[in-house]
Parts: structure tokens; C-alpha cells; sequence
């Protein structure tokens, strides 16, 4: 210690230096120097480190956040100054631990009360987002932190009431302890926080059950507020109309709260909402003028909520908007003009609503999006007539208006006609959705340049001719094809058909007069469901098909066909399978245990029935139902 310079000396003087053997790093020399974090504290540390395992499946939520997702207290190591731990911060001057940013971090494990992170009394911030608490009690140690400003404990799997005393955080001016496992939060709670909090400005209380609580107890919350989110809270009663006036609301989620009465109040320009989330509440009667008014707009979801009469102009005014969801809202009528206004719109879902777009060309001006949902929205003919007027090239420019659409679903619809070479045109389309409706003709050839299809489902129309599967060999991301239930004839037979499509999970073909197992399926090792029921394959199933999908198909449909011979059930993870209707002989081969459902009716089967069949399967039908629902476009010949 001898060797230190004398101001640095007389810093650890006067902070009570207690680091046991300081690292001279360049910058303790600077004047501006980081103090380095006390032994007390690094140690606090360091034992909270230990008291979990890393784990990356305890942060797979982060995949969909921005936030990096990697385990931060692998730099943690001693006889480094603490503060320069990774997600560590420390007050300048002081040397205390002021934040600790483990967001994201891989931990598994609990916090138990006397967990050492509770020997950090100077945390002005705190983020343990996306870890996995393996459903610990929230502690009410979490109190002590009396100089907390922000807490961040969203999607960490905490369980048990949170505490009372979570309340006197009266500091706090962030407080997210959304999607958790928690049983509640009681009424005195949240009173609590709401009379305490008076700096609050950022509340996320997403997930918890509220169903015991009076919405009113929100009344008188901070003027500071700016975000309010309360999804899916199980609240019940009157919203307090108090919280739309408040000057600084710009986030507002009451979504998926099914019993909440919403009564809109009368929005004038001084509001400044920026995102307001009111589907599957209990709102419902027209959607009044004023919502005009909201022109700093940029999210708004009224999807699942009982509104009636028309879209007014007024909605033209929301030029900020770039989400708008009115699906299965009773909306109906005629999509107004001005909606060509909302240019920065990238989201736009018209869904399950009577509410008829007419024409295409109101929505050609949205230039930036990239969604267009307009699922069963008795969408005729005259709709595609447009489409096909649209891109027919008359205004050559608006080819590329929609450039960056992504997904189109008009599926559940009454389209006639057949599908114009245009829709394939959009540059970067990765669904598409035209399945249920009454398109006739044949796939345009120019499908093949949509290379970055994912989905394509056009099942369920009357399209005709004869589909080369060489169609689909450019298509090297497609994860989904469906073209079952048309006239059509996939042309399987390409024996030389040297491409495959590695990433599809799902093949529906059926009544597609298939004769041949798609050799484009070879290799697979991702496939999960496959449809060729109702087709004209002879024999048995080729050796090849063995390997496909060994560890990942399980659902598997050849029903209606005239295979004629099972030599073995090579798939590891089936519980689906149909092979009905066919002409199959000899003794009946027992499918793996992991068959919840399995139809061999219609066969030419004879032999003994092994006892077998039924031992030991506790699993049959039951499951049958949940599998149904992974995918909607799933028909089931029985
Ligand atoms: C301490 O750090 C903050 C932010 O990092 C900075 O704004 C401030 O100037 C620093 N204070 C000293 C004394 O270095
Ligand atoms: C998580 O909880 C389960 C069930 O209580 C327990 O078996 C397991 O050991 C816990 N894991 C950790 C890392 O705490
Ligand atoms: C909480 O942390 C997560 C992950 O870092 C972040 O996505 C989220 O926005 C934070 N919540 C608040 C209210 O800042
Ligand atoms: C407010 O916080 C203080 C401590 O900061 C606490 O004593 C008091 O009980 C809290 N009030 C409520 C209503 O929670
Ligand atoms: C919410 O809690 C109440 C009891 O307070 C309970 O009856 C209800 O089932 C819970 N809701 C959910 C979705 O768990
Ligand atoms: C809100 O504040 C008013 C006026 O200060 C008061 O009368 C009322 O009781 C408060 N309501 C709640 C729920 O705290
Ligand atoms: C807008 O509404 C607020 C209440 O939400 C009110 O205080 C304000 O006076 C109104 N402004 C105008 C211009 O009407
Ligand atoms: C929805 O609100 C109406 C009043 O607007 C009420 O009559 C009805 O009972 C509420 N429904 C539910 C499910 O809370
Ligand atoms: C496919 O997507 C990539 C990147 O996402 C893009 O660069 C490329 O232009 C797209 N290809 C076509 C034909 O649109
Ligand atoms: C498609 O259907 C329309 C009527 O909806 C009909 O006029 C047209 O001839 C049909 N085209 C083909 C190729 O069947
Ligand atoms: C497949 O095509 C070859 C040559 O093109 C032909 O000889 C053969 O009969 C076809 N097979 C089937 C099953 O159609
Ligand atoms: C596949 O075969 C076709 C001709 O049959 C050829 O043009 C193409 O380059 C081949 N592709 C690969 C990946 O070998």
C-alpha cells in the first residue's frame, strides 16, 4: 500500500477503502477516477453469483427483446474492482453499488430472504429481467432498497404474494414486475404503491391477478405517470376515467381483461397516448370522433371488442399510427378515405370485421407496410378485380409502393378469379395467406421468385393444372405449403429432383393427386406434419421416408391413399397418424407408444390384433385436440 499515490491514499481515508488488494488500473490515477467497489459489497456480490446456476434456457424469453442475452456474471471475478463488473454500476465518488443489471443473464435458482444481494442497501437500480427465480416468494427484503428507482423484475418466474411492503419503495419512478407467477397482489398493495409512488412514471403490472381488486384504488395515481400496463390482470368494474387525463400518459395496456368496463372519455389534442391497448376488454356502442384526437398515436389495438357503427374519417387524422388492429370488432361499412393518411402505418389488421376495404387502392398509399391482415372480412370479387387493376401496371410506380409487405392474408373470403402474377411481386412477402376462398385458374409461375417465403397456404380454392414441385426449389426458407382441398395435380415425380427444403415443418397436400412421396421431403429433419391423404400413392412407404422427420414428425396423414404394405413406424416423437382407407394387408404393426392417435380402418388387414395396442397407452385421444390447435389449417378426415 506504500507505493500508492498520496491522493488516492487519502481518498480510501475518507470512503473507509476497505478493498482488500486494489488493482492499479491507469484510470485510479485520473482525477475523475471510478472508485473501486468495497470488499463488503464485492463479496455481497460474488456470493450472489454463486447461488445460482447459469442456464441459458432461463433466459430463452429474450430472444424476442432486444436486450443482449448472455451470462453477465461470467466477468465477475476477484481481484477485479467490482464496478467494472459486467452489468455492475458504482456512484463515482462513493464507490457503492448503485445498479446491477443482471437482465437477461441466464441465472436459475431462488432469492431467498437472506440471499446477499439484500447487502446492497445503496441499489438505485435493480434489473433481473428474463432469469428464472424457479418460482421464489418475492421477498419482502426487496423493501430495503429505500433508495430504488427502478426495479425490473418482468418475466423472472417469482411466485407467491408480492409484498406489502413493496409499497414503501417510495422512490420509485420505474417499477416493472410484469409476467411473473405470482398468485396476487391484494388491494392494500397497490393502494400502497399507488399513494406512495408519487414519482412514478413507469408501472407494469402485466400478468397479476387483480381480479380482487376495485379498479378505483388506481384513482389519484401519480401525475408523473407515463406508462400504464395492466394485460391481462383479471380486472373487473369501472376503469377510472382519471387515468386517460392524466398530462403525461403516453403508454396506456388494459388489454385482455375481459370484465374491465372501459368507457372512453372525450380525448382532446392535449393528449399525448402513444400506444393504447384496449382489446378484449369490455368496451363496446360506436367508436366515438374523438379518438381523432389522439394524433400522437402510433399503437392502437381495439381488436376483440364489441364496437359498433362505422370507421369514421377522423381516424385519417392519426398520421403518427404505425400499428392499427381492428379485428373482430363489429366495425362495419366502408373503410373510410382518409384512412390513405396513415402512411407510417406497418400493421394493419381488418380481420373477423364487416368492415370492407371495397378496393385495394385505399390501401396502396400505406407505403410502409408490411402486415395487411384481412382474414374473413367477406372480401368478393371485386376486391381482387382491384388487386388485379392495381398491379396490372397501369401506374407502374405503385409496383414497389408496397414494398415492404411481408404478410398477406386474405384467407376466409369470397375471392373469385385467379390469382394475378402480381401478388407475387411484392419484393419481400414471407406469408402468404389465400386459403378458403373461391380463386380458380393456375399458380402463377411467378410464385417460384418469392424466395423468401415461409408460409404459403392457398388450400381450400378451386385452382386447377398441374403443379411441378420444382415450382418451390428456390424456396430454401419455407416452413410451411399448403395446397390441399383444389383440383390440382402436384407433380411429385421428379425422380431427379436434386433440391430439398430443409427448414419446412409442415406439408399439406392433400387430394392434390399426389402419386408419389414429394422427393424434395428427403433429408428432412425438421418436418412435424404431413398431409397426402386423399391421394393416389401405390405400395409401400419408401425406405428413404424413413429417415424423414426420424425425431421431429408427428403428425402424419396417408389416409385415402392405396399403400398396400407397413413394414415399420420409424418416428421417434409420432402421435398422429391415419392411415385409413387404404389397402393395407397382413398383421397389424403396433405404432410407437407415443400414438395418442392412430386410424388403420378400411385396410385389408387380418391376423390377430396384438394385445399390445392398448397396454401401457394412458395417452390416447386425449391429446388429440391440443395438436389440432398448433395449426388451424389442419382438416381431419375421420
Ligand atoms: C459520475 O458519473 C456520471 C455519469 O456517469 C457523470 O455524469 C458525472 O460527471 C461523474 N461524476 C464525477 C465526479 O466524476
Ligand atoms: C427448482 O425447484 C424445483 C422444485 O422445487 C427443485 O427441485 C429444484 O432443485 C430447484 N432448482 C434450483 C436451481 O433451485
Ligand atoms: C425491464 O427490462 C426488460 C429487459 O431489459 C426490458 O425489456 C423492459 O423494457 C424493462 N421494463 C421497463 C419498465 O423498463
Ligand atoms: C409508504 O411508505 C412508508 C415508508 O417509506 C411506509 O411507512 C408507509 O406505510 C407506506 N404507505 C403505504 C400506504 O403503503
Ligand atoms: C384470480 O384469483 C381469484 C381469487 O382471488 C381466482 O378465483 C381466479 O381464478 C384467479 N384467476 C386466474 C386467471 O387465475
Ligand atoms: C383521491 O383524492 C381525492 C381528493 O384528494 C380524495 O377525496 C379521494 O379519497 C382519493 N381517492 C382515493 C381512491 O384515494
Ligand atoms: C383537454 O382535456 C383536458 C382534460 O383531459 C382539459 O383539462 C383541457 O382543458 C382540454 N383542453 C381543451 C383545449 O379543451
Ligand atoms: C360489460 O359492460 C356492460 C356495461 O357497459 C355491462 O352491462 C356488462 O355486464 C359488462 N360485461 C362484463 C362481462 O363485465
Ligand atoms: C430476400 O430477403 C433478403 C434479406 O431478407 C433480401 O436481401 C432479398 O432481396 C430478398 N429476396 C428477394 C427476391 O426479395
Ligand atoms: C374462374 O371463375 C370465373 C367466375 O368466377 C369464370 O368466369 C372463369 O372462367 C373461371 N376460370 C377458370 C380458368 O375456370
Ligand atoms: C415418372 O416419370 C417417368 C419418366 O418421366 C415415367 O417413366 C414414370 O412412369 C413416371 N412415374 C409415375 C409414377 O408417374
Ligand atoms: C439441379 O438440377 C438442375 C437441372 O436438372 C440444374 O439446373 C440445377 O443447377 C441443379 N441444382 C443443384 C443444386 O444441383
Amino acid at each position: 500500500m506504500g507505493c500508492l499515490p498520496i491522493f488516492y491514499q487519502l481518498l480510501c481515508l475518507l470512503f473507509f477503502c476497505l478493498s482488500s488488494q486494489p488493482t492499479l488500473s491507469s484510470s485510479s490515477f485520473a482525477p475523475s477516477a471510478t472508485r473501486l467497489c468495497s470488499h463488503n459489497e464485492a463479496f455481497a456480490l460474488m456470493k450472489f453469483k454463486s447461488s445460482f446456476s447459469i442456464k441459458q434456457t432461463a433466459s430463452w424469453e429474450c430472444k424476442d427483446t432486444s436486450t443482449p442475452s448472455y451470462p453477465k456474471t461470467d466477468s465477475w471475478k476477484e481481484g477485479i474492482d467490482c464496478c467494472s463488473w459486467d452489468g455492475v454500476t458504482c456512484d463515482n465518488i462513493t464507490g457503492y453499488v448503485i445498479g446491477l443489471d443482471l437482465s437477461c443473464s441466464w441465472l436459475y435458482g431462488v432469492i431467498p430472504s437472506k440471499s446477499s444481494l439484500f447487502h446492497l442497501p445503496h441499489l438505485q437500480n435493480l434489473n433481473l429481467a428474463h432469469n428464472h427465480f424457479n418460482f421464489s416468494k418475492m421477498s419482502s427484503e426487496f423493501a430495503q432498497f429505500t433508495s430504488l428507482t427502478q426495479l425490473n423484475l418482468t418475466e423472472s418466474v417469482f411466485a407467491g404474494q408480492i409484498p406489502l411492503q413493496i409499497s414503501h419503495l417510495s422512490k420509485l419512478v420505474s417499477l416493472d414486475l410484469s409476467w411473473n407467477d405470482y398468485r396476487t397482489l391484494d388491494e392494500r398493495t397497490l393502494g400502497g404503491l399507488v399513494q406512495n409512488l408519487t414519482e412514478v412514471r413507469q408501472l407494469f403490472l402485466d400478468g397479476i391477478n387483480m381480479s380482487s381488486i376495485n379498479p378505483n384504488v388506481l384513482m389519484n395515481i401519480s401525475f408523473s405517470l407515463s406508462s400504464l400496463s395492466l394485460e391481462d390482470c383479471d380486472l373487473q368494474g369501472k376503469f377510472p376515467e382519471y387515468i386517460f387525463h392524466l398530462p403525461n400518459l403516453k403508454l396506456l395496456d388494459l388489454g385482455h381483461n375481459q370484465e374491465l368496463n372501459i368507457y372512453l372519455p372525450k380525448f382532446n389534442q392535449s393528449n399525448h397516448l402513444e400506444l393504447l391497448d384496449l382489446s378484449h376488454a369490455n368496451l363496446s356502442g360506436p367508436l366515438p370522433n374523438f379518438i381523432g384526437n389522439l394524433v400522437s398515436l402510433k399503437h392502437l389495438d381495439l381488436s376483440f371488442l364489441n364496437l359498433s357503427g362505422a370507421l369514421l374519417n377522423s381516424i385519417g387524422n392519426l398520421v403518427s399510427l404505425e400499428y392499427l388492429d381492428l379485428s373482430f370488432t363489429n366495425l362495419s361499412g366502408a373503410l373510410p378515405n382518409p384512412i390513405h393518411n396513415l402512411r407510417s402505418l406497418k400493421y394493419l389488421s381488418l380481420s373477423g370485421a364487416p368492415l370492407c376495404p371495397g378496393s385495394l387502392n385505399l390501401i396502396r398509399n400505406l407505403v410502409s407496410l408490411e402486415e395487411l391482415h384481412l382474414k374473413a372480412c367477406n372480401i368478393s370479387r371485386i376486391m381482387l378485380t382491384s388487386l388485379g387493376n392495381y398491379f396490372s401496371g397501369q401506374i407502374p410506380s405503385s409496383l414497389t409502393n408496397l414494398s415492404q409487405l411481408k404478410l398477406l392474408d386474405i384467407s376466409h373470403n369470397q375471392l373469385e378469379g385467379s390469382i394475378p402474377n402480381e401478388v407475387t411481386t411484392f419484393p419481400n412477402l414471407i406469408t402468404l395467406d389465400l386459403s378458403f376462398n373461391f380463386l380458380n385458374g393456375t399458380l402463377p409461375s411467378s410464385i417460384s421468385q418469392l424466395v423468401n417465403l415461409t408460409l404459403l397456404d392457398l388450400s381450400s380454392n378451386n385452382l386447377s393444372g398441374i403443379v411441378e414441385s420444382d415450382l418451390f426449389s428456390k424456396h430454401q426458407k419455407l416452413q410451411l405449403l399448403q395446397l390441399s382441398y383444389n383440383n390440382l395435380y402436384f407433380n411429385s415425380n421428379h425422380t431427379s429432383a436434386n433440391y430439398t427444403l430443409p427448414n419446412l415443418q409442415s406439408l399439406y397436400l392433400s387430394t392434390c393427386n399426389v402419386n408419389q412421396f414429394p422427393q424434395f421431403l428427403r433429408g428432412s429433419k425438421v418436418l412435424e406434419g404431413l398431409d397426402l391423404s386423399n391421394n393416389r400413392i401405390y405400395g409401400k412407404i419408401p425406405k428413404w421416408m424413413w429417415d424423414v422427420g426420424k425425431d421431429s414428425l408427428f403428425y402424419l396423414n396417408l389416409s385415402h391413399n392405396f399403400m398396400t404394405e407397413l413394414e415399420q413406424f420409424p418416428w421417434k416423437n409420432i402421435e398422429i397418424l391415419d392411415l385409413s382407407s387404404n389397402l393395407i394387408q397382413g398383421d397389424l404393426l403396433i405404432p410407437p407408444l407415443t400414438t395418442s392417435t392412430f386410424l388403420i380402418s378400411n385396410n385389408n388387414l387380418n391376423g390377430e390384433m396384438s394385445d399390445l395396442i392398448c397396454n401401457g397407452r394412458t395417452n390416447f385421444m386425449e391429446p388429440f385436440l391440443q395438436h389440432l390447435q398448433r395449426d388451424v389449417n389442419w382438416r381431419i378426415l375421420i
